[in-house]
């Protein structure tokens, strides 16, 4: 297969499609560009076709991802045209239930670069696991081990709360919400602490809630005093790297936690907010940076003074039928958008796992097949 020679709009109409790329497993795997996706991205970019890059990773501020992934796929790219896993929480931020100037607890890979993220965001009170594992070391009874890891970036923790009740200490840390933006490293201790947090009272760190201790409350006796929300940014099981088999994400972590607190309450569901794809929270506010970001791009472009069609159809190219397809089939668009669901043979999903959990518009072999046959459906 090859790319048409002709520029595809060379009339100046501009074109009424764009595309949504997922990245891990269909441009990239973890580092290494997948062959097809710089010159896909390049051909796209010369003829002002726009799309966004909507990933479920995360755990870098935006625009060091961004420049990251400039760099490592031969485009220009930048935060216009650019989602991750936890971009959406900088709306959490916002407006009178807005966690702006809460008290929240981040965890992920790198709990720091958590902080940072949350702080880009407008959160303005930010604990890590680094801090309570400082003022608390016995929270968790090998935080010698977690020394190397955490002991660079400890804060002090926010102000005392005067709880007006005795506490075993004085520093009584009052958790407001509880967000995950990427996939935790050290399961065990996030584990012992959020779960620390859900058998709270209101939040407060080293509490335990009677509701929560008395079996004969009816079953929402569970998380209704109080205690801070959960929220994670990707709920994938498995996501494609470098390795030869698919790799636990996000979800394999939340699937850990689920089966401590079901042990804990005995057998409750963890009641959780969840962003990221295949959620319609992320996919409304993917469609509208793709919006923005396409006004912009042919504002900008050859296309400049044309009527801009309404965008019409926007090609989902994932690797992943639980999280890309999925989302792309299910979401509703608001303003009337198609999304298509286009899958790839190079990430998570492998014909020999069976047939894909969600029917793709179409499968392809990789994100290049992917975009000639959406071009050439266009043409
Ligand atoms: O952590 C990243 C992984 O969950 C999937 O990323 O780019 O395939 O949505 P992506
Ligand atoms: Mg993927």
């Amino acid at each position: 297969s090859h790319e048409p020679s002709e520029p595809v709009f060379h009339t100046g109409e501009a074109p009424s499609f764009a595309f949504a790329f997922d990245i891990d497993g269909v441009l990239l795997h973890v580092a290494k560009p997948i062959p097809g996706a710089q010159e896909s991205l390049k051909y796209l970019q010369d003829n002002n076709i726009p799309f966004i890059l909507l990933t479920n990773g995360g755990g870098k501020l935006e625009r060091d991802r961004v420049n990251d992934l400039s760099s490592k796929l031969g485009v220009e790219l930048t935060v216009d045209n650019f989602v991750q896993s936890h971009t959406p929480f900088q709306e959490l931020t916002r407006g009178p239930q807005g966690l702006g100037d809460k008290t929240v607890f981040v965890t992920g890979a790198d709990v720091q670069k958590c902080r940072e993220i949350a702080y880009s965001y407008g959160f303005k009170s930010v604990v890590t696991a680094a801090d309570i594992l400082r003022d608390h070391p016995d929270i968790w009874p090998f935080d010698a081990l977690m020394e190397s890891v955490y002991g660079g970036s400890a804060h002090p923790l926010p102000l005392p709360l005067h709880t007006g009740e005795h506490m075993h200490d004085s520093t009584a840390l009052k958790i407001d919400a509880i967000l995950v933006f990427n996939d935790p490293r050290d399961w065990a201790l996030d584990i012992q602490i959020i779960v620390d947090l859900l058998v709270s009272r209101q939040g407060i760190l080293g509490t335990y809630s009677a509701k929560n201790g008395d079996r004969s409350l009816p079953n929402d006796g569970w998380q209704q005093d109080g205690q801070p929300p959960v929220v994670f940014s990707n709920s994938d099981l498995f996501w494609s790297t470098t390795y030869h088999q698919p790799r636990f994400g996000q979800g394999a972590f939340q699937a850990a936690l689920d089966g401590v607190w079901a042990r804990v309450t005995g057998g409750k569901e963890l009641v959780r907010t969840s962003f990221g794809k295949p959620f319609v929270e992320t996919y409304r506010f993917a469609e509208r940076v793709l919006n923005e970001h396409r006004a912009k791009i042919l504002s900008m472009g050859k296309m400049s003074g044309k009527e801009m069609a309404p965008l019409r159809r926007v090609y989902m190219v994932g690797d992943n039928p639980e999280s890309d397809i999925r989302g792309a089939n299910e979401f509703a668009s608001p303003q009337g958008t198609e999304w298509t669901s286009v899958l790839v043979r190079t990430g998570v999903w492998r014909p020999e796992r069976g047939e894909p959990a969600h029917k793709p518009k179409m499968l392809v072999d990789d994100v290049k097949a992917a975009v000639e046959w959406a071009l050439k459906r266009e043409g």
